[in-house]
């Protein structure tokens, strides 16, 4: 599956309207986001594939299936970490490796500082989370480094995302799926998605 993909399931509309209100307090801001993440993944991970295998029912042998591939979460500090525990609410197994990106915020480019990804990423279906898809560089540079480590299966998770983020990502990574459960207008001069929910990051940690 490629391409942009708006999940529009009612549930998430409803969360995501409460997560753009500015008067939403940042404990509220946290358990809406993963509950967003949540419902987000199981719409985002439809499509991976699974293989038969055998189990043993406490009365007979039967056949059922599993995934085929190890799942890795990868999210994108800091504001990624908001959606991570909704996500492993549903993939427990899944591995969980960290980028972390900094958008400086003259030049509106990303920067990284931190990076811990397991080895062979080359049998991973590799799951991208960030809640704010804006200019695209902080997507771009996380998805330069995880094909450059050997990811080849990767999907890209968002909250909100702008036009602009989109075309980047599309234009270089046109195979990477984007969810995201909002398309929202534009970036104001200072790179903020509009009418977005503002710092996504500030608003989960206070900070
Ligand atoms: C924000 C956001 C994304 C990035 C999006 O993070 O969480 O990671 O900016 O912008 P871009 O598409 O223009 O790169 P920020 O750098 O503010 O860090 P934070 O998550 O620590 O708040």
């Amino acid at each position: 599956m490629t391409g942009v993909i708006v999940i529009r399931h009612p549930l998430i509309r409803h969360n995501l309207t409460r997560l753009r209100d500015r008067r939403t307090p940042p404990q509220e801001f946290r358990r809406l986001l993963a509950e967003v993440a949540g419902l987000m993944v199981y719409e985002a991970t439809r499509s991976l594939r699974v293989r038969r295998c055998e189990v043993e029912t406490p009365l007979e042998r039967t056949v059922g299936c599993e995934l085929e591939r190890e799942v890795l979460l990868v999210p994108v500090l800091r504001a990624g970490l908001g959606m991570l525990d909704g996500i492993l609410r549903l993939i427990p197994h899944a591995r969980v490796g960290f980028l972390g990106l900094r958008r400086e915020e003259s030049t509106l480019e990303a920067a990284f500082y931190h990076e811990s990804l397991p080895a062979g990423l080359e049998r991973f279906e590799v799951l991208v989370m960030d809640p704010m898809l804006a200019t695209g560089g902080s997507a771009l540079k996380a998805l330069d480094r995880l094909t450059q480590a050997g990811a080849r299966r990767l999907r890209m998770i968002h909250l909100v995302a702008a036009p602009e983020g989109i075309r980047a990502v599309r234009s270089r990574y046109p195979r990477v799926p984007v969810f995201t459960a909002a398309i929202d207008r534009g970036l104001n001069e200072r790179g903020f998605i509009l009418p977005g929910l503002g710092d996504a990051g500030d608003r989960l940690f206070g900070t």
